[in-house]
This record gives C-alpha cells, structure tokens and sequence, in this order.
C-alpha cells in the first residue's frame, strides 16, 4: 500500500510506492507518475534499457506478476515497438515496457523470459 510524504518544504505530497522484482528479491521505493523503468534505475536496480527509454527496443521489458491495475495505461506507442518487436500475442500477455508505465500503485514485477 502506498503512503504520502511531503517534499521538503514544497508544499508538494506525493504517493510513494513499492516495485518489488520478485525473481531478484529486490524491492524500490517509486514516485507516482515515475515510470518502471526510473524507479528501477533510481534504486540501485540495474535492468536493460538500450535506446535510453526512447520505447524503441523492448529490452526494458517486464512482466508484471501483480498490480498491471497500478500501472498507467499502455498507449499506441508501446504497443507498437511491443507488436514490432515481440508479435501480437505479447499484447495478451502481463507484458510491459518499463520505460513507458507509469506507477500509481504497488507492483510485483519479474524479468520476462522471452525475447
Ligand atoms: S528502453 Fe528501449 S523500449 Fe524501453
């Protein structure tokens, strides 16, 4: 579950929430509306992310075990790169680019098999 905290004196709240990669037993702490990909690098996490998070390769992938429902919604160019690289069916899946979803909940991720 997430929790508030106030930026110094910004007067600015913010959700913080959990990313926790499962097949690693590594866990980050995420802003909400900052993306997989970012919380993951902020947090010491190393993951693939070769066009720089520019949604043009795919090796930023995830799979999400839990909460695809906290994750923003994917839009017309992740779908894209995902059919260009991946196929149709991978829209089916649990499948993510974590350069393009954006956190507003807790998550459970792991590293995708596939290619
Ligand atoms: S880093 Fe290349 S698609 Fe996400």
């Amino acid at each position: 579950m997430g929790y508030r905290i106030r930026i110094f004196d910004s007067g600015v709240d913010t959700m913080k929430y959990k990313v926790e990669v499962v097949d690693r037993g590594e866990e980050v702490e995420a802003e909400e509306g900052q993306s997989v990909l970012q919380a993951l690098l902020y947090g010491g996490v190393e993951w693939m992310h070769a066009c720089g998070g520019f949604c043009n390769c795919t090796t930023c992938r995830i799979k999400v075990e839990e909460g695809m429902e906290n994750l923003s919604e994917m839009e017309q160019d992740e779908k894209n790169t995902l059919r260009r690289f991946q196929g149709d069916q991978v829209l089916e899946g649990p499948f993510r680019l974590s350069c393009q979803a954006k956190i507003y909940g807790d998550i459970k991720i792991s590293e995708p098999e596939w290619f």
